[in-house]
C-alpha cells in the first residue's frame, strides 16, 4: 500500500519542518515542499492533505509570496497556519490588514466553535503560541469564525464543506499546549488518515528511492563514526550493498577505542556489506599540528587534511558517481542562516564536493531531526552504543586540547573523558545531557601527591543541556557524580592533577573549547 502522504508547503516560516516533524509523529509521512509546486506536481503525489507554513511577508504586499486560487479547488483538505492562514483568507476574498496590536508569544485562545473538526476535545480556553502582526480582518465568503483571542478575532478559522481551515496561531510549537492534539484531529479527522506510517517505512522507502536513483553507479561515503553519517552509510548498504565504499578517517584525535568501535562495526568482520577504508592518518596530523596553538589554524589544518586524505583515497577508487553525507535538518537551517559572523570554521564533510569530482549528492537524512535520526538508526539494527553516541565534532579532541596538540595530551584528555562518560553512564543520566566531555586546559599547577610536588595538566569536565545546540545552560550534575570523576581521573590519568568543572552557558561561551 501506498503511504499516506501529508504536503506542508513552505511560505519562509522557521517552523516549517516542526510542522512536518509533528504531522510524522502522529504516523503519517510528509514531506516539506516549495510553496511553488505546480498542481500538476500536486495531483501527481496525491497527497491527503496540505498544511501551509507561516512566513514573514504580509499577503497584501505585491512582491510577497502568493499561490494560485486553484489550489483550494482540488478538493483536498487545507490547514493553512499564521501567513498559511492569511494567505487563504486574502486568496479566497477575505481581508488581511495590519493589526493594530501584534501578538507575540503565550496567547489565551478562545475556541468559539466546540464542534469544529480540529478543536474536537480541546478546552475551550486554550494557550496557544502567536506571532504576528497581521490579522485576518473578514472571512471568505463561506468561512466561519472558530476560535478568537482579546486582540484577534478570527484566530481560527473553517469552511467545512470545502475541507478549508486555518489557525492565526501556530499549533507545531511545544507552547501551544494543545497543538499536537489539533494537528491530529485535521490529519485524521479532516483529511481520513489512517496512521500506518513508521520510522520502517522511511527506511523501506528510502531504500527504495536509492536503488531506483543510483542504479548501478559507485557511491562514496566520509564515515565519522558519528550517528548521522552512520545511519547514511547504512541507510546505502542496505539498498546498494558493495557499490558504497565507506572511507573512515583516523586522524588520531578521536576518543578511547573509538576507531576500533566503528571498524568493528562497519569494517570486514562487522555487519554491513559495503567496502569499508580505515585511513590510519594519526601520525600526519601530529606532525601538522606540531608547534600549532591559534585554534583557527587548528580548525583549517584538521580540515583540511581531512579532505586531502579523502581526496587520496577517492582517486585510487576512481570514477565515484555519487557523495553521501549524513546533513540532517538541523545543518540544513544553519547553514541557510547566510550572514552571521564566523564563529568557528566548522569542519565536517560538508567542505568535500569542492574538491572531489561527483556527479550528485545524496543526502538521505536532510528532512529528519536528530531524534528521528537515532530512531532511523535503531530501525535499521545499529547497536545502541553508536546511536545515542554524544555529538562529536569533526576536529575531535583537536579542538578539547588547548593550545598545542600532542600525542601525550590526547592520551591525557581521551582517558579522561573515557572516566566521566562511564561515570555518567553508570548514573544513568547519559541520554538526559545534550553533550558532555572532558577537554584539557593548557594550564598547569602545582600539586601534592603522596609526599611529592606535582606540576600537572587540569582537565576540565563539560556537560550542558540544549535542545538546538545554539544556545546551552551548564547542566547541573549531582556532585557526587563530579566528585567521584575528578577522583578517579586524579587518580587513573597520568599528568592530571587537578579537575575543574565549567559552569558557563552558551553564549557566552561556546560548547567547545576551541
Ligand atoms: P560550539 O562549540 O560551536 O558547538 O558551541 C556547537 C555544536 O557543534 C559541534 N561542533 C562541530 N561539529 N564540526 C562538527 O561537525 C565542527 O567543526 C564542530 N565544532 C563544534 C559541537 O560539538 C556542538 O555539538
Amino acid at each position: 500500500m501506498e503511504n499516506e502522504l501529508i504536503i506542508v508547503l513552505d511560505f519562509g516560516g522557521q517552523y516549517n519542518q516542526l510542522i512536518a516533524r509533528r504531522v510524522r509523529e502522529c504516523n503519517v509521512y510528509c514531506e516539506v515542499k516549495p510553496y511553488t509546486i505546480t498542481i500538476d506536481e500536486i495531483k501527481k503525489l496525491n497527497p491527503k492533505g496540505l498544511i501551509f507554513t507561516g512566513g514573514p511577508n504580509s499577503v497584501y504586499k505585491e512582491d510577497s509570496l502568493h499561490i494560485t486560487k486553484d489550489i483550494f479547488e482540488l478538493g483536498i483538505p487545507i490547514l493553512g497556519i499564521c501567513y498559511g492562514s492569511q494567505i487563504m483568507a486574502y486568496t479566497l476574498g477575505g481581508n488581511v490588514e495590519k493589526a493594530d496590536v501584534s501578538e507575540y508569544g503565550h496567547t489565551e485562545v478562545n475556541i468559539a466553535d466546540k464542534n469544529d473538526i480540529i478543536f474536537n476535545g480541546v478546552d475551550s480556553k486554550t494557550v496557544c503560541w502567536m506571532s504576528h502582526t497581521d490579522y485576518i480582518s473578514k472571512t471568505p465568503e463561506g468561512f466561519k469564525i472558530t476560535a478568537s483571542t482579546a486582540n484577534c478575532p478570527i484566530a481560527a478559522m473553517s469552511c467545512e464543506c470545502k475541507k478549508l481551515y486555518a489557525t492565526q496561531f501556530h499549533p507545531e510549537v511545544v507552547h501551544t499546549k494543545e497543538g499536537t492534539k489539533m494537528l491530529r484531529n485535521f490529519v485524521y479527522d479532516v483529511c481520513g488518515c489512517s496512521g500506518t506510517w513508521k520510522m520502517s517505512s522511511f527506511v523501506s522507502t528510502t531504500i527504495e528511492q536509492l536503488k531506483k536513483k543510483i542504479g548501478n553507479g559507485k557511491v562514496l561515503c566520509a564515515l565519522s563514526g558519528g550517528v548521522d553519517s552512520s545511519v547514511a552509510a547504512v541507510l546505502l548498504s542496505k539498498a546498494i550493498g558493495k557499490q558504497l565504499t565507506c572511507v573512515f578517517v583516523d586522524h588520531g584525535l578521536l576518543r578511547k577505542n573509538e576507531g576500533d568501535e566503528v571498524e568493528e562495526v562497519f569494517g570486514p568482520n562487522g555487519h554491513y556489506e559495503l567496502n569499508f577504508i580505515r585511513v590510519n592518518a594519526a601520525q600526519r596530523y601530529y606532525d601538522k599540528l606540531k608547534g600549532v596553538e591559534e585554534p583557527e589554524a587548528k580548525r583549517k589544518i584538521i580540515g583540511g587534511e581531512f579532505i586531502r586524505v579523502f581526496e587520496e583515497e577517492a582517486k585510487k577508487i576512481g570514477s565515484v558517481d555519487f557523495l553521501v553525507q549524513g546533513t540532517i535538518y538541523p545543518d540544513v537551517i544553519e547553514s541557510g542562516l547566510g550572514k552571521s559572523a564566523v564563529i568557528k570554521s566548522h569542519h565536517n564533510v560538508g567542505g568535500l564536493p569542492d574538491v572531489v569530482d561527483f556527479k550528485e549528492i545524496i543526502e538521505p537524512l536532510r528532512m529528519l531531526f536528530k531524534d528521528e535520526v537515532r530512531k532511523v538508526g535503531l530501525e535499521l539494527g545499529i547497536p545502541e552504543k553508536l546511536v545515542y553516541r554524544q555529538p562529536f565534532p569533526g576536529p575531535g579532541l583537536g579542538i578539547r586540547i588547548i593550545g598545542e596538540v600532542t600525542e601525550e595530551k590526547v592520551k591525557i584528555v581521551q582517558e579522561a573523558d573515557y572516566i566521566y562518560r562511564e561515570e555518567i553512564a553508570k548514573a544513568g543520566i547519559d541520554k538526559s545531557i545534550g553533550q558532555y566531555f572532558a577537554a584539557l586546559t593548557n594550564m598547569r599547577s602545582v600539586g601534592v601527591m603522596g609526599d611529592f610536588r606535582t606540576y600537572d595538566y587540569a582537565v576540565a569536565l563539560r556537560a550542558v543541556d540544549t535542545s538546538d545546540f545554539m544556545t546551552a545552560d551548564a547542566t547541573s550534575l549531582p556532585w557526587d557524580i563530579l566528585h567521584k570523576t575528578a577522583n578517579r581521573i586524579v587518580n587513573e590519568v597520568k599528568g592530571v592533577n587537578r579537575v575543574l568543572y565549567d559552569c558557563t552557558g552558551k553564549p557566552p561561551a561556546t560548547i567547545e573549547f576551541e
